[in-house]
């Protein structure tokens, strides 16, 4: 396990940035697992500015989204496909064909879930996963309590992820939709390099508990622990309260 502390959250974005382009430097059609949320924001601003400057070539690279809503629409702005397309996907032009979503209006959301584990393993697999972590220790959307052997599915969403995001919402608890698709936690796992990111010190408190509490499955992201490669990337606040 490697720990990288950095000042805030621009920091945080721009090594995750770094050392995600490296490994393109190193197989320029990798398979990268992405992650939504306000964590994120900073990462993909990075990796846009490299991507201006032409330090990394994004058109051999495919990527697989790691949670949706269920019964939102990609064009719905509160989609994880919309806030992809608004952070990061538009800016980049080109390479569409290898962005991958799970749809959460499918009509058979088992059949679609199966569907997307079928095209991870088609294309060999994730190389790097990028995650973020929620305030009760969640990983994509796999809530406390979740097998870490569970694969990707319908979950039902827990209150503090509903009253978290509920921001992107009008801050309207009753719009926030109750179910998600999310890669499981197994499928997660069999990323070959996982980086986790987090800021802001309302996470400091389940950070300590990924890293140096027991593993259990009361925090999802403590299954990190068992990774053979996974880097953590925080900033000092939600480094705060580490050992
Ligand atoms: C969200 C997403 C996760 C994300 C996490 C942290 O609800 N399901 O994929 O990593 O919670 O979000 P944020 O960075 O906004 O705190």
């Amino acid at each position: 396990m490697k720990l990288m502390i950095l000042k805030g959250t621009k920091e945080v974005g721009a090594k995750a940035a770094e050392l995600v382009i490296n490994e393109i430097k190193k197989k320029p059609d990798l398979v990268l697992g992405l992650a939504a949320g306000g964590t994120m924001i900073p990462f993909y601003q990075s990796l846009i500015r490299l991507w201006k400057n032409k330090k990394v070539d994004f058109s051999h690279v495919s990527t697989f989204n790691i949670d949706e809503y269920v019964g939102l629409s990609g064009s719905d702005k509160r989609s994880f496909r919309y806030f992809m397309q608004k952070h990061f996907f538009s800016r980049i032009g080109v390479w569409q064909r290898n962005v991958h979503f799970l749809d959460g209006r499918a009509i058979n959301l088992n059949v679609e879930c199966k569907n997307y584990e079928k095209n991870i393993k088609e294309v060999g697999g994730i190389d790097l996963q990028i995650l973020g972590i929620g305030r009760n220790g969640h990983i994509g959307f796999n809530e406390p309590g979740s097998s870490f052997k569970s694969r990707t599915r319908e979950v039902l969403l827990s209150e503090i992820t509903l009253r978290d995001n509920a921001r992107f919402f009008g801050n309207d608890l009753k719009k926030v939709p109750r179910r998600a698709l999310t890669m499981g936690i197994g499928a997660i796992l069999e990323a070959r390099k996982i980086i986790l990111l987090a800021s802001d010190k309302k996470k400091a408190e389940i950070v300590h508990r990924a890293l140096h509490g027991e593993v259990s499955k009361d925090v999802p992201a403590s299954v990190l622990q068992k990774h053979k490669d996974v880097t953590f990337i925080f900033d000092k606040e939600a480094a705060s309260e580490l050992d």
